[in-house]
């Protein structure tokens, strides 16, 4: 559904959705600069998410906007976890999910859109998808520190999120070896462990405990005490927030809530764990939002302003319906159906994982 195909000039809305990370205001400046200083298009800038659109809150950008933002952090129009289709049919508030729909397909109507352009994580590409079956015309990139979108090998603020967590755990070997302790530092990751796996990988951490593998605090034991009597006496556990032990992994989800709610921080909750099994001195670091803050890497750079520059050429193109993405070496594009509603898991035979195994790292 295009409102505005009687003129040359084309209109496109953008909005960022979901967790912010280095990288957005790249992508931001990327489908753009190439949409209007190329196909001469015109720009509207919608404010936090889906909510923006929602509540109409937007305004044309100029190129003053959208220039001197690639090396800024967060995300210049805002962002919110707003999800239009959350609710389902007999959910007490589908009605008033019903009217959000209605609201952003009566504003897209009102700014003339011929397409909206999505800059998010699962969540934000599969509501785009769900607004292209009501008749939208949706481009999606795939934004996240967590890597997990499926259909593209990676997502822009991954790299730069490892790069932070990486030097973290760079940090914490030098005072874990100085009181020969067992740190244990939380990275994000609530589903996936794909910036665990690779930042324990990249920092050299002794155990790396991921949502994919529930970990098993006996074998942590073992492990520890081995690198102990070999004379190393400090390790770091690397561990994603959403990480489970093999007990917890039994709980169904009312058990699993309950128990979340009496231990929040996993990091905390191995720590004492480990003290417990091995009586070895252990602290607990969470790194928190300082993945998802300030600039973004030269490779989130790249990754971002390439996608975003393929986006702007799928809108001139008028194809609509799809994501961008990262395909092997090149950027390409998939059809939005291939993202939607799925999450992309670290399988147990991922080559990171062997090679994790390989240089001596336990998996849990
Ligand atoms: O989706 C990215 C992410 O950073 C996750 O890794 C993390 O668990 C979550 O967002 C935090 O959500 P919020 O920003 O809403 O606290």
């Amino acid at each position: 559904m295009g409102n505005n195909g009687n003129s040359l000039t084309k209109i496109f809305g953008i909005l960022t959705s979901g967790g912010d990370c280095p990288g957005l205001n790249a992508a931001i400046r990327g489908v753009c600069r190439a949409a209007y200083d190329r196909y001469h298009m015109q720009v509207l800038g919608i404010a936090n998410g889906y909510r923006g659109l929602i509540e109409g809150d937007a305004r044309f950008l100029t190129p003053w906007d959208f220039s001197g933002i690639l090396t800024r952090g967060g995300t210049i129009l805002g962002t919110s976890r707003e999800k239009p289709f959350k609710s389902k049919p007999g959910d007490y508030d589908h009605a008033l999910e019903a009217d959000k729909v209605e609201a952003i397909k009566e504003n897209y109507r009102k700014f003339n859109l011929d397409c909206l352009v999505v800059l998010g994580g699962n969540g934000t590409n599969t509501t785009g998808y769900l607004l292209a079956k009501e008749g939208l015309n949706i481009i999606g990139l795939p934004k996240t520190i967590d890597n997990d979108i499926v259909g593209t090998d990676r997502t822009f603020g991954f790299h730069s999120a490892l790069s932070i967590a990486t030097e973290a755990i760079d940090r914490l070997h030098s005072t874990a070896q100085s009181h020969n302790r067992v740190i244990v530092i939380e990275l994000m990751g609530h589903k996936t462990g794909w910036l665990s796996l690779y930042a324990g990988v990249a920092g050299g951490g002794d155990v790396i405990l991921i949502p994919e593998k529930p970990y098993d605090i006996k074998a942590i034991g073992r492990h520890l005490e081995k690198r102990f009597q070999s004379g190393r006496g400090f390790s770091i556990v690397v561990a994603a927030e959403g990480a489970l032990s093999v007990e917890e992994a039994r709980m169904d989800k009312k058990e699993r809530k309950k128990y979340r709610e009496q231990n929040p921080s996993l990091a905390y909750k191995v720590a004492r764990e480990i003290e417990a099994e091995t009586g070895m001195e252990t602290r607990a670091t969470v790194l928190g939002y300082v993945q998802r803050g300030g600039i973004p890497s030269a490779s989130d750079r790249v990754l971002a302003t390439s996608l975003g520059t393929a986006a702007a050429e799928l809108l001139a193109k008028g194809k609509y319906g799809r994501m961008a993405a990262l395909l092997g070496n090149e950027v390409g594009s998939i059809d939005l159906s291939i993202p939607a509603g799925k999450v992309k898991y670290v399988p147990e035979d991922h080559y990171m994982i062997d090679t994790a195994l390989a240089v001596g790292t336990c998996m849990g």
